[in-house]
């Protein structure tokens, strides 16, 4: 695996929607709409007012989240950029893969987030602490140029 594959990297995935009369589907397989092979899937639902999830990054781990029901809010950091996605429509999956800063936050009453990770749980590659992530991946977007921060997303 090249060592891109696993720098830090946060992108927005668009699935289809098969639409008809009945209602909507959306279909997702491995290889096709998610880049890599899908281990562990899990969701997040019930979860109360104002409660924020996540607050931790992996050294690793590939994951897509999609709201699947409802909205909720997803603020990511990494090389000292943060940056806030509204996830509200189950054809939408954010991409985020390694060492990136997150916290799931303002969810809608009844929402339901879906997560697909390219690994099985594993509590070893979590870094819970702000501080560790901050001293394991130093800002070095500061280093570069304004008209290059803009490629981060
Ligand atoms: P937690 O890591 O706190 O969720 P989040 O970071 O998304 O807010 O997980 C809550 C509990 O669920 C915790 O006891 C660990 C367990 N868990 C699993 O057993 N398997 C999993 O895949 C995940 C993500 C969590």
């Amino acid at each position: 695996m090249s060592s891109f594959l696993q720098e830090p990297f946060v992108d927005l995935i668009y699935f289809d929607r098969h639409g008809d009369d009945r209602g909507s589907l959306t279909a997702i397989e491995n290889g096709k709409q998610i880049p890599f092979d899908i281990q562990r899937i899990y969701y997040i639902y019930e979860t109360q007012e104002n409660a924020i999830r996540g607050k931790h990054a992996h050294n690793n781990l590939k994951q897509v989240l999609i709201c699947v029901s409802g909205s909720c809010e997803v603020q990511v950091e990494f090389q000292g950029t943060q940056k806030t996605f509204l996830l509200d429509s189950p054809t939408e999956g954010l991409y985020i893969q390694g060492k990136v800063w997150r916290e799931m936050k303002n969810f809608s009453a009844g929402a339901v987030l879906l997560v697909l990770a390219d690994a099985p749980y594993d509590k070893n590659d979590y870094i819970f602490s702000y501080q560790h992530f901050k001293q394991s991946h130093p800002p070095v977007i500061e280093n570069l140029p304004p008209e290059y921060r803009e490629c981060i997303f």
